[in-house]
C-alpha cells in the first residue's frame, strides 16, 4: 500500500490509541496523524509529541467538522470510548452518549468528507458470555449483559448502516481482554493484568484482588497484535461495509495461570484479596479468530508469554 498522506486517530491519549501511533509512526514516518482526546481516561504523557493534536470531545461537532474540513483524513481509526463495565453500570446515560452519539458524530463527519475507511474499536464483551467456545462472529449473536456491551454493540450496526445508505466504508473490530505496555492499573476500573502488575510494583499505590477460585479463563490479546489488527484493516483491498471481526489471540488461559507468570516474571509473591464471584461474570471467552485470518491476514505477531514478559519490563521501568 502507498503511504497514506492522513489519517485520524480519536482516543490518541488512550492505551491503545497511543500505542497504535508509536507502531504506525514507524511503518509510514511521512504520514500525517491528526490526533483527537479530551483526556477523560487519557494521559498528557501518552501523547506523541509529533502529532497534530486537538484536545476536546467526539460529540462536540463543530470541533469535528473543523479537524475534518480542514485535514480531510484518508482514514479514521475510532479508539476513544468510556471502556470499563463497571464504570458504565454507574453512569449509563453518560457513557452512551460518548460511546454510541459520539460513535454516530464521528461516523457523520467521516460520510461528509470522504472517508476511505472507518475503523470501528468494539469489544468481545458484546457476546455476553458465548455460548460456543471458541467463539465464531457467525455463530453467536451479540448478547451484551451491560451498558458498555450494548453501547460497543450498536456502533456496530451503526457502522454498516453508514456504509450501506452512504458508501462509507466501515469495519468493526471486536477485541479481546486487551494488555500490555501503556495500560495502567492504577483506576478502580483496571483490567485484571494491569491491576495486578500495578500493586506488584506500586503496593502502596493499589491493593489488588482476585474474584472467586482464579478459575475463569480469558483470552488475552497483546496490545501489538491490536495495532497490527487495525493496520491490516487499513491496508485491505476489501470493501468492508461494516463487517465484524474478532481480534484476539485465539487461546485461553485462566487467572490463576496469569497469576503464577507474574509472579515468575516478576520474581515477587502476588498479595491478592479474595473476593467473591462476580455476579453475571463471563466464566471462559475464548475467540475464533479464522475470519480474521482468511480475510485480514491477521495473525497474532505477539503471543501471551512474551506480552507478558514485555508488559512487566514497562512495569519495571516505571519504577525507575
Ligand atoms: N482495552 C481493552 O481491553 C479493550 C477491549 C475491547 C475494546 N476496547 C476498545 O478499544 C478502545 C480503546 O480502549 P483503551 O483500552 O485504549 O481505553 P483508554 O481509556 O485507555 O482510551 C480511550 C481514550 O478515549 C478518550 N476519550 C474518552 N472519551 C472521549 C471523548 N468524548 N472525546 C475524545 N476522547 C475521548 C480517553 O481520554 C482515552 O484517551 C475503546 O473504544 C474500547 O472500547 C478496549
Amino acid at each position: 500500500m502507498s503511504n497514506p498522506k492522513k489519517i485520524l486517530v480519536t482516543g490518541c491519549a488512550g492505551f491503545i490509541g497511543s500505542n497504535f501511533i508509536k507502531q504506525f509512526k514507524k511503518k509510514w514516518p511521512k504520514t500525517k496523524i491528526i490526533g483527537l482526546d479530551n483526556f477523560s481516561t487519557g494521559r498528557q504523557d501518552a501523547l506523541d509529541p509529533s502529532i497534530i493534536f486537538y484536545e476536546g470531545s467526539i460529540l462536540d461537532e463543530t470541533l469535528l467538522e473543523k479537524i475534518f474540513s480542514k485535514h480531510k483524513p484518508e482514514y479514521v481509526f475510532h479508539f476513544a470510548a468510556l471502556p470499563r463495565v463497571s464504570y458504565s453500570i454507574e453512569h449509563p446515560r453518560h457513557t452512551s452518549e460518548v460511546n454510541i452519539i459520539g460513535t454516530i458524530a464521528l461516523l457523520e463527519a467521516a460520510k461528509n468528507h470522504n472517508v476511505k475507511r472507518l475503523i470501528y474499536s468494539s469489544s468481545s464483551s458484546v457476546y455476553g458470555g458465548a455460548k460456543k467456545l471458541p467463539t465464531k462472529e457467525s455463530e453467536n449473536f451479540p448478547d451484551p449483559k451491560s451498558p458498555y456491551a450494548v453501547q460497543k454493540y450498536i456502533g456496530e450496526p451503526f457502522c454498516k448502516i453508514f456504509s450501506e445508505l452512504f458508501g462509507l466504508d466501515t469495519v468493526c473490530l471486536r477485541y479481546f481482554n486487551v494488555f500490555g505496555p501503556g495500560q495502567y492499573g492504577n483506576s478502580p476500573y483496571s483490567t485484571v493484568i494491569s491491576a495486578w502488575l500495578e500493586s506488584s510494583y506500586f503496593p502502596n499505590q493499589k491493593k489488588a484482588f482476585i474474584e472467586g477460585a482464579g478459575n475463569q479463563s480469558r483470552d488475552f490479546c497483546y496490545i501489538d497484535n491490536v495495532v497490527r489488527a487495525n493496520i491490516l484493516a487499513m491496508q485491505s483491498k476489501n470493501n468492508f461495509k461494516g463487517e465484524v471481526f474478532n481480534i484476539a489471540h485465539g487461546n485461553q488461559i485462566t487467572i490463576n495461570e496469569v497469576k503464577k507468570l507474574i509472579e515468575k516474571y516478576t520474581n515477587k509473591k502476588l498479595m491478592l484479596e479474595k473476593r467473591p464471584s462476580r455476579l453475571g461474570d463471563v466464566t471462559r471467552t475464548c475467540a475464533d479468530i479464522s475470519k480474521a485470518k482468511k480475510f485480514l491476514g491477521y495473525q497474532p505477531v505477539v503471543d501471551f508469554d512474551e506480552g507478558l514478559r514485555r508488559t512487566v519490563v514497562w512495569f519495571e521501568s516505571r519504577k525507575r
